[in-house]
């Protein structure tokens, strides 16, 4: 018998639906190629959520994400909705619950050089050519925007903003533990982040990651200072394989190991809770302004499929299928108008030939 995954589909608002049809076409080809059945059940959220049953995340959407394996998300938020409660908003009122429910305390973000579409990146040619790709792993449920004490003290001019960074063992190993697992799976090699010459969450960050790199000896373990890094990653990306930080520091790199690739239509991510759960999402937004026309992006929630084969399902090689796929397609000049430059040999598409493209070469 054919094995089975049971997948949660939140299509949500804006452009989701229109992406989320193609990456749902892209595992249909998947099921075929592997032999393998996904189970997929729909669910509100986001604007949709609000405007079929009253809340940005319905009980029932939750239902059916516990039952799942895995989450596969649109994207969610919009003008229309911006009139209510902060709180009951499609991003606030869906969003932060789910990674709260769920414990996705472990944020994956590549960033991915394709080799056709080096000219969209604001880096010169030589520094990026060939297409490469970074993973930046970001603990995202503890550090400085969790930790107590927390707040504003006093009165006038003697307030005191106060944050604090902290983070525990556990918190350090599970997220290392994440960063080796990733790297085996890859390039071999973790850059794990840091301010150790100045902050004591950081000697402990530092010393636990080194602890657990023992038990992972085929992965090659480096450490770098955050600000070290900010500079290292635009001087020569290529030098990076897995890049794991805590929050705050991954929050300002991932975003900008992302404009490496010059365009948000194309990034995939990642939000793993403990185990094998885990939900999967394009970086970007709903993006109002052109939803509803056709004409979307849908590369970043096929890799965002793509991901979830990986990381949940443990589907390696059909993930590295859809990797290969997608880059075939913008070798053979297939652009939504995100990504045209108009070049000799682009053809401009819209977000369905994307998808048909993909299933082709797959
Ligand atoms: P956005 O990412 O939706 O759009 C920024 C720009 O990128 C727009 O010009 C848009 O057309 C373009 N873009 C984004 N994805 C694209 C794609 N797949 N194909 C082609 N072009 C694409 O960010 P913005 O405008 O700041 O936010 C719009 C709404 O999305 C807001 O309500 C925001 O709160 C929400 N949002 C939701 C996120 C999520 O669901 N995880 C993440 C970020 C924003
Ligand atoms: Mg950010």
């Amino acid at each position: 018998m054919a094995q089975a995954y049971k997948i949660a589909v939140l299509p949500g608002d804006g452009i989701g639906p229109e992406v989320m049809a193609e990456a749902l076409r892209v595992l249909d080809a998947i099921e075929k190629k592997y032999q393998v059945t996904f189970e997929r059940t729909h669910a509100n959220v986001g604007g949709a959520g609000i405007d079929n049953e009253g809340k940005a995340l319905p009980e029932t959407t939750v239902s059916i994400c516990r039952a799942s394996d895995a989450i596969l998300f649109g994207s969610v938020g919009g003008p229309k909705w911006e009139t209510l409660p902060p709180d009951e908003q499609p991003e606030r009122g869906a969003l932060l619950p789910l990674r709260k429910i769920f414990g996705l305390y472990a944020n994956l973000r590549p960033a991915i050089i394709f080799p056709s579409l080096t000219g969209a990146s604001s880096l010169k040619e030589e520094v990026i050519g060939g297409g490469f790709n970074v993973l930046v792993i970001r603990e995202l449920t503890g550090g400085i925007y969790f930790s107590q004490p927390k707040g504003i003290e006093g009165s006038g001019r003697d307030r005191i903003g106060v944050d604090t960074m902290r983070y525990s063992v556990p918190e350090i190993e599970r997220i290392a533990h994440v960063a080796f697992q990733a790297a085996r799976k890859r390039g071999k090699k973790v850059c794990s982040i840091d301010k150790a010459n100045v902050l004591s969450s950081s000697v402990l960050w530092r010393e636990i990651v080194t602890t657990i790199a023992k038990e992972y000896p085929d992965v090659e373990l480096s450490h770098m200072y955050v600000d070290n890094a900010a500079m290292q990653l635009v001087r020569w990306p290529k030098q990076f394989d897995v890049i794991l930080c805590e929050n705050m520091f991954g929050d300002i790199l991932s975003d900008e190991a992302a404009m490496l690739t010059g365009s948000l239509g194309m990034l995939p991510s990642a939000s793993l809770a403990e185990g094998s759960f885990g939900m999967y999402e394009p970086s970007g937004g709903s993006a109002p302004d052109i939803a509803g026309q056709g004409i979307a992006n849908p590369i970043a929630q096929i890799l965002s499929a793509g991901m979830m084969l990986r990381f949940s399902f443990g589907m390696v090689e059909a993930a590295d299928a859809i990797d290969n796929a997608v880059a075939t397609v913008l070798d053979q000049g297939f652009r939504t108008r995100d990504i045209y430059q108009k070049k000799a040999g682009e053809k401009l598409v819209n977000t369905k030939e994307i998808g048909d493209a993909v299933i082709a070469a797959l």
